[in-house]
């Protein structure tokens, strides 16, 4: 794999089934940049979505531009379990219109995603759109293997 420059920005999307670390490598992947003086984030989308939806709130903390200026501008952005949002018609429309916010300012960034989902699913999940930018640049690699959490099951 490519070292990470700022000069040759790409993403890089991890499939596979639950519990083959493909979380645990997003994070070991931003934990190298990290120790490099980078900046990054690592976020689970349903989670996002949801400190999104926060703001929304009257006295919240933090508005909202400023998360997405956040997520913006990092070096490296971990968008973990994307298309595990929840929400279908009135609210998937919105997760899809979030993602596009988020999706879209990081076209010239890096950025790493994890799913569950394979391309086709992950496409009708995110939308065209979002699948379309997400895909720029991107190398996708689809982790195969035993679940490490079921482990101590096995003999
Ligand atoms: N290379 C590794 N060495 C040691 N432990 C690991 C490694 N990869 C993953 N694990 C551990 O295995 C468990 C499952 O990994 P992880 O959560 O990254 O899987 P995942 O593919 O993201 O699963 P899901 O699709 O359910 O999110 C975690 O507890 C993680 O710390
Ligand atoms: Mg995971």
């Amino acid at each position: 794999m490519a070292e990470f420059s700022f000069d040759f920005p790409r993403n890089l999307l991890l499939t596979g089934s639950y519990g083959l670390g493909k979380s645990h490598l997003a994070a070991a992947m931003l934990k190298e940049l990290l120790g490099k003086g980078h900046t990054g984030i690592f976020i689970s989308v349903p989670k996002l979505l949801t400190k999104l939806k926060a703001t929304y709130k009257k006295n919240s903390e933090f508005a909202e531009d400023d998360l997405l200026t956040v997520l913006e501008q990092a070096d490296c952005l971990v968008l973990d379990d994307i298309g595990a949002e929840h929400g279908n018609d009135h609210s998937g429309s919105w997760s899809i219109a979030k993602v596009f916010e988020v999706v879209d300012s990081r076209l010239g960034k890096h950025t790493i995603y994890t799913t569950n989902l394979n391309g086709r699913d992950l496409q009708e999940k995110v939308g065209a759109r979002n699948f379309s930018r997400m895909m720029q640049q991107c190398e996708a690699i689809t982790i195969q293997g035993d679940d490490y959490r079921l482990r101590q099951f096995r003999s």
